[in-house]
């Protein structure tokens, strides 16, 4: 493998080498046509003189044949600069995540050319460089601007999903709004993949306003070629704190517009008057809580402790994207087991809280993933209020060190812990609450906020 590789590379060297003086014109010729094709696709040939058109057509011809395929996953490289390994990404405009656009001067106005007919092995996809007008034979040009996103995670679980779609979120607000994908290409190691959770491409949808489209390039025949490309392939890599809280917020502003929630008013527990909206948002299966009732009991009465709480309880299998958002846009205090759910808290205002579980062994075998959550508060502008690790139990038969084990065990409950948790957040949330709602106008929110989201 690493052989057909560094042979491959050899050869792109060899190439540009051989590349002769004269064609550098015709490099420059098509450089500057590219640019010019953006807007006038047809204009090349209507004022050449026939024979120059043929020594310019012998030119083309031999560009189009040096578009050299290398193999998408260069296995040489570690996993976040493998994809397209020979382009250095950089985090621009400042702040984003680091990024490969095409065409773009770097690219030498060149677009991405993909040949990836494989969802299993990513060094058997290729990629090529290629100007408008020289594209590589049997390739298509596919219009518009084409979202690339190579992830080690997985685009269709929510949380894992969420950290490949943030760049893009961005990327989008950053354009005045104007980058929309007319379509997605998604990789996790360089091999195709098809699938995005419907959470995430109903988000994406929301966000960018256009529907999401996934390549699947399995139309028989050539590589494709994008109009215009942008990649991530690094989640958010490179990316300021700055840009991800506006990043969140934007999403979030997005989101609730379409579906329609006026956040400025939604209330909590079906009570639009409460002033601390406390969420039970619960699991079915794995991590479910052993006692649901005794669970819903205890934060039942605290909140009743508390003037003007409320407290709503849900099932997250039976909400729909927009019942998540509802629900979560109007919650204060989000009580939840550890688990793809809780990326819901994007939906949250900031500076709402967070209550996180987990099952006995997380804390001792886990390992550093357990805490995306606390780091998803950190960029979303919400505070994480503590965990709580279910201390003692039966231990796993057989298997004590295998995560699989203890991954999704139920959790059970202690009152007193949880109690007196849930009266020192519940007090503070509602002090800071009343704080900024002090410096708010009267009804909360300025209305324009909760509906209209900025595009710088
Ligand atoms: C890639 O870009 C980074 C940041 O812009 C820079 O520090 C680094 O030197 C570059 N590497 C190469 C090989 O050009
Ligand atoms: C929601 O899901 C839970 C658990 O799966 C179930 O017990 C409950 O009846 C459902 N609620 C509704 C309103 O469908
Ligand atoms: C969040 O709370 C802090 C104080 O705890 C306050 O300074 C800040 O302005 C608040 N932010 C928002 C967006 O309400
Ligand atoms: C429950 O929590 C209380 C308060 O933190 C603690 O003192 C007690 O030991 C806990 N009970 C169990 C069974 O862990």
């Amino acid at each position: 493998m690493t052989m057909k590789i560094t042979t491959n590379t050899n050869h792109v060297k060899t190439a540009l080498f051989l590349i002769p003086p004269f064609l550098v014109s015709v490099v420059f010729y098509l450089h500057f046509q590219t640019q010019l094709s953006i807007f006038s696709p047809v204009c090349r040939c209507a004022s050449q003189q026939p024979a120059a058109a043929g020594a310019v057509d012998d030119h083309v011809d031999r560009l189009r044949a040096s578009a050299t395929f290398l193999p998408l996953k260069d296995t040489r490289q570690g996993a976040e600069t493998w994809f397209i390994s020979t382009l250095n990404a950089t985090a621009e405009p400042e702040g984003e995540a680091r990024n490969l656009v095409f065409p773009s001067p770097k690219s030498a106005s060149r677009l991405l050319c993909l040949s990836a007919p494989s969802r299993r092995d990513g060094a058997k996809n290729a990629y090529a460089l290629a100007w408008r007008d020289a594209l590589p034979h049997g390739a298509a040009l596919l219009p518009g601007l084409a979202f690339v996103s190579e992830t080690a995670y997985d685009h269709s679980n929510i949380w894992h999903g969420l950290t490949a779609l943030l760049p893009f979120a961005s990327w989008h607000e950053r354009s005045g709004c104007r980058a929309r994908p007319a379509r997605w290409a998604l990789f996790h190691h360089g091999e195709v993949r098809t699938e995005m959770s419907r959470w995430l491409a109903t988000l994406a949808e929301a966000t960018t306003g256009a529907k999401v489209v996934v390549e699947a390039f399995d139309a028989a025949g050539g590589p494709a070629c994008f109009e215009e490309a942008v990649v991530f392939r690094a989640n958010v890599a490179g990316m300021n704190k700055e840009r991800m809280l506006a990043a969140a917020d934007f999403m979030r502003c997005k989101a609730r517009a379409y579906c329609g929630v006026d956040a400025s008013r939604a209330g909590g527990g079906g009570d639009p008057s409460a002033s601390l909206r406390v969420t039970l948002l619960f699991r079915t299966g794995g991590r479910a809580f052993k006692d649901e009732p005794a669970v819903t009991r205890v934060f039942e009465k605290e909140c009743k402790r508390v003037a003007g709480c409320a407290v709503a309880a849900a099932h997250v299998n039976n909400l729909t994207f927009c019942d998540q958002v509802r629900l979560l846009s109007s919650t204060d205090v989000l009580i939840s087991a550890h688990g793809a759910q809780m990326t819901n808290m994007l939906f949250m205002d900031r500076n709402s809280s967070v209550m996180e579980f987990y099952p006995l062994g997380w804390k001792q075998r886990a390992g550093g993933g357990q805490y995306v959550y606390r780091w998803m508060t950190d960029w979303t502008g919400i505070r994480h209020e503590g965990a709580w690790w279910e201390p003692v139990g039966e231990p796993c038969p057989n298997n004590p060190d295998i995560l699989d084990c203890w991954k999704d065990r139920q959790i059970g409950h202690n009152e007193t812990y949880f109690a007196e948790w849930a009266a020192r957040v519940f007090a503070a949330t509602k002090e800071r609450k009343k704080g900024s709602a002090a410096g708010a106008p009267a009804g909360g929110r300025p209305r324009e906020e909760a509906t209209i989201c900025r595009c710088s």
